[in-house]
């Protein structure tokens, strides 16, 4: 069962990420927890260049690279993590290049889902959850995080509007109150699924 965490920098999906890789593990399950970009050499080499601010890149070049990273995670981790029936959960995937190449970016999610698509040979989560409501960074920004207030108002309008696209698929969950709080009501929207 494939599952990913979506939301805007600092909303905690790394910490709730680990949490339901924790759970499932304790009902009995094998998890892969993945990160986007990265996981693969390739992908750890993408996301340094991609989070770099001393590297210029164009939107589209941007774009690419997510989607190189995502072709490698797919084919390398994802793919045979799924055949032996595994639970991957994925701390971002094709949904952020929606959010912020597509529409942050200003280059279109459909174009984007296209080259996503092209990328994971058509392998999407069953489920993604949309965590939302806080910001909880505090660190040095990088490339991405550096992109100022309107992109970033963007994409967190962005992430909201998801589950329009992709109503089968795609849940919100609201991140605000404690970290058990917000991992019990990710636990429930994984109803249907659930081990
Ligand atoms: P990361 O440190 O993983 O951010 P976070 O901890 O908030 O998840 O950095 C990934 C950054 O890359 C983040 O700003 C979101 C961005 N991103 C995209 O713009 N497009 C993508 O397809 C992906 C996967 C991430």
């Amino acid at each position: 069962m494939f599952v990913s965490l979506e939301g805007p920098d600092g909303v905690g999906k790394t910490t709730q990420a680990a949490l339901l890789a924790e759970r499932l593990r304790a009902e009995g399950c094998e998890v892969v927890q993945c990160r986007e970009p990265g996981g693969t050499e390739l992908g750890e080499r993408a996301r340094a260049l991609l989070l770099d601010p001393a590297v210029t890149m164009g939107d589209r070049a941007e774009a690419l690279l997510f989607a190189a990273a995502r072709a490698e995670l797919t084919q390398e981790v994802i793919a045979p993590a799924l055949d032996r029936g595994a639970w991957i959960v994925c701390d971002r995937f094709i949904d952020s290049s929606l959010v912020y190449q597509g529409l942050g970016r200003g280059l279109g999610v459909e174009p984007i889902r296209d080259v996503s698509l092209f990328a994971t040979g058509g392998i999407l989560p069953a489920r993604t959850l949309v965590l939302h409501g806080v910001d909880r960074r505090d660190d040095e920004p990088d490339r991405m995080e550096a992109a100022g207030a309107n992109f970033h108002a963007r994409v967190a309008e962005g992430f909201l509007e998801l589950v329009a696209l992709a109503p089968d698929r795609v849940r919100l969950v609201d991140a605000r109150g404690g970290e058990s709080e917000v991992a019990a009501r990710i636990w429930a929207a994984l109803e249907g699924l659930q081990p």
